[in-house]
């Protein structure tokens, strides 16, 4: 076992039932000090076929962090919650774009069960969460349809950066928890948390989606709100109007058209 494991193993699962501890074993779990992104990692793996469900890779410090999209996804060392969780995927296709909508559902859950009672987060089509307009947490989901469908699910959550190490052009539109709560919080705790999540909901969490679809209904953050969306197919202009059942972003064009969006490369808000 990996050293750092042997130590953050007890601290993630304390106050586990035995059932979840069986269902998440020291082997599933891997704490490195540094590598360069857990999901490369985590894919490398499954493609290999040497991955089983739940497995997952947690970083103090990623030298080459990714975001959507091809961007980069920066953190100072140790401060934050870097981690990938693989998943093997149901065999229906068309459930699989449902999974990174109920992974924001149960990262934002764990979030909020923290924060002071009451605490709303905003969920920000397609899966960001965000505090107060500032972005909290992100999430990269990618597939690996061989030798066996898996989904490799990376989430980067601010946890106890301080407003002035993030980069400038971060500091407008990101936030961590220690910027809400001024306090540190423990990241193996929240990991914890969002790991019993997955073992409570997943996979059955696709299936009985109106669940997710109403948490985040509850805490839409573009719901309303005049947009600039710049889609493969161009850019469209309109007025979001909330999700539909499949997750997809409904935007009001003014002309009196419905654009249903299943992905956007960019979204702004306009005006
Ligand atoms: C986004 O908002 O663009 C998604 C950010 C996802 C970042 C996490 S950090 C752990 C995992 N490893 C990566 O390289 N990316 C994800």
């Amino acid at each position: 076992m990996h050293p750092l494991t042997a130590k953050s193993y007890p601290a993630l699962t304390d106050g586990w039932s035995e059932e979840r501890k069986h269902r998440f074993p020291p082997e599933r779990f891997q704490h490195l000090a540094e590598t360069g992104s857990t999901n490369d990692d985590l894919l490398t793996r499954t493609r290999q076929g040497e991955t089983a469900p739940f497995d997952l890779l947690l970083a103090d410090r990623q030298h080459a962090g990714r975001g959507r999209r091809g961007h980069a996804w920066e953190s100072g060392p140790a401060r934050n919650l870097l981690f990938s969780i693989a998943l093997p995927l149901p065999d229906d296709p068309r459930l699989w774009t449902r999974l990174p909508h109920l992974t924001a559902r149960l990262v934002g859950e764990a979030i909020e069960s923290i924060l002071p009672p009451g605490t709303r987060l905003q969920s920000k089509w397609p899966n960001d969460l965000h505090y107060c307009g500032r972005k909290l947490a992100g999430i990269l989901v990618e597939t690996s349809p061989r030798p066996e469908p898996f989904a490799v699910v990376g989430v980067g959550v601010n946890v106890n950066q301080r407003r002035s190490e993030f980069p400038p052009e971060l500091r407008l539109i990101a936030t961590s928890l220690y910027e809400i709560v001024q306090c540190e919080s423990s990241r193996l705790y929240l990991l914890g948390l969002i790991v019993e999540g997955f073992l409570d909901h997943y996979p059955e969490g696709l299936t009985r989606f109106d669940e997710t679809l109403a948490w985040i209904a509850e805490r839409d953050y573009l719901r309303d709100r005049r947009l600039r969306v710049e889609t493969a197919r161009g850019t469209i202009t309109g007025t979001a109007c909330g999700l539909d059942p499949e997750g997809a972003l409904l935007v009001d064009r003014d002309d009196g058209t419905r654009e249903r969006l299943l992905t956007a490369e960019h979204i702004e808000f306009d005006g």
